[in-house]
């Protein structure tokens, strides 16, 4: 079978999350940049690709890679690759483009050049002047960094943060990619508790799950590349059915869920039963500071409120006291927060043993992690 460059996209910081996905997931030549992985692997990884990313934001397929200096160049680079492989004489193509540090710098002139460059070629191959552009959705990508053009097609569709799950959500939910990177930077395993005590819309508790049980995010949604002539049905068919087979169904979690707002774990409890871990997760309306921690050697990961979306100042600083308070008393516990506040260690009460920058949307934040001692 031919082999095809791929990029999976992603947030700024989440890069080494989605690289060791992929290495997990036994694509080959992985290289990394800013917000972008590539590897090389056949037609197959597009299926694969998409069901089985948890943090990455979307799949693209490289049809080309040349140096653009001029407008000349990159018209007739783009018309010489092989669009037809790709795009049938019906396919509903449209182009989008970037350009970072490079003598071709008005994007609407290069997205328009690579559009009458892919006309050019598709006209030449199916010998005909008009398209009717009716057939599968083709997002062509032209993104030129330091005079270098690269050429891609988007297999993904709406961004694979959209599992399907999530119908309900309070103000400021978390991504679901952002969600599983938090979990996977952190130290819990299967066998730890784990707490989220701000819990919104359930993304952390659930994305817990999901990953826990090896439920494949990408289950229960459609991607655009599955109208797609050039990837066979069977290979989306084979993809789903090997991911409902991997479903650790007998595994027991402890996951406890909780949030002050009685309308949040109802979202959550509805979002849980649709991704399907709905039997694992204890949810509970509580305020923080009544909770208990029962057991040692727990792990929380939480997105409390942030000054910049809600909650007051005061009652916000008031609950980053609490937490410290809480959890600084028993040192068995891993604690781990996300928030833009810049004073979080101050009202916590603890320096944390590590920090790490990651971007909510486009709010600056940190990942505190506070680690407590090994069972
Ligand atoms: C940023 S949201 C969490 C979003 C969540 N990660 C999601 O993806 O939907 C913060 C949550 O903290 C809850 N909250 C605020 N103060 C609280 C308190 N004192 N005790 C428990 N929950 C609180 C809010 O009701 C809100 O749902």
């Amino acid at each position: 079978m031919d082999k095809f460059e791929f990029i999976a996209t992603s947030t700024f910081g989440l890069e080494s999350v989605v690289k060791r996905e992929i290495i997990d997931l036994g694509f080959e030549n992985i290289k990394t940049s800013d917000g972008a992985i590539s590897f090389t692997s056949n037609i197959s990884a597009v299926p694969k690709a998409n069901i089985w990313l948890r943090s990455a934001d979307r799949v693209l397929v490289v049809i080309g890679r040349f140096k653009a200096e001029t407008f000349e160049e990159l018209f007739e680079n783009t018309k010489a690759l092989p669009w037809s492989d790709w795009i049938p004489k019906n396919g509903n193509f449209t182009v989008s483009g970037k350009s970072v540090k490079s003598k071709l710098f008005s994007i609407p002139d290069c997205q328009s050049i690579v559009e009458k460059a892919v006309v050019e070629s598709l006209k030449k191959k199916y010998n005909v002047n008009w398209f009717e552009k009716n057939g599968a959705k083709y997002k062509i990508q032209v993104s030129i960094l330091k005079d270098t053009a690269i050429l891609t097609l988007d297999t993904t569709g709406p961004s694979l943060n959209k599992r399907g799950y999530r119908q309900s959500s309070v103000t400021a939910p978390l991504k679901e990619t952002l969600a599983h990177a938090l979990i996977a930077l952190s130290f819990w395993k299967k066998d730890r508790i784990l707490l989220d005590p701000v819990c919104g819309s359930g993304t952390i508790p659930i994305e817990t799950a999901l990953k826990a049980k090896n439920i494949a995010p990408g289950i229960l949604r459609k991607f655009v590349s599955e109208n797609w002539d050039i990837i066979p049905q069977k290979l989306w068919k084979e993809e789903r059915k090997n991911a409902y087979g991997k479903i650790d169904v007998n595994l027991k979690l402890e996951i406890y869920a909780s949030d002050i707002d009685s309308k949040a774990i109802e979202n959550a409890k509805h979002n849980a039963s649709l991704a399907g871990v709905d039997d694992c997760i204890y949810f509970k309306v509580q305020p923080f500071e009544e909770i208990k921690l029962m057991d040692d050697y727990g792990i929380c990961i939480c997105n409390p409120p942030y000054a910049e979306r809600i909650g007051t100042i005061n009652e916000i600083e008031k609950l980053y006291r609490q937490m410290g308070n809480k959890f600084n008393k028993n040192k068995t516990w891993s604690v781990y927060v996300i928030t833009s506040c810049e004073e979080f260690e101050k009202l916590y009460g603890r320096k944390a043993d590590k920090k790490r920058k990651l971007f909510n949307g486009n709010i600056k934040t940190d990942y505190y992690q506070f680690f407590g001692t090994r069972p």
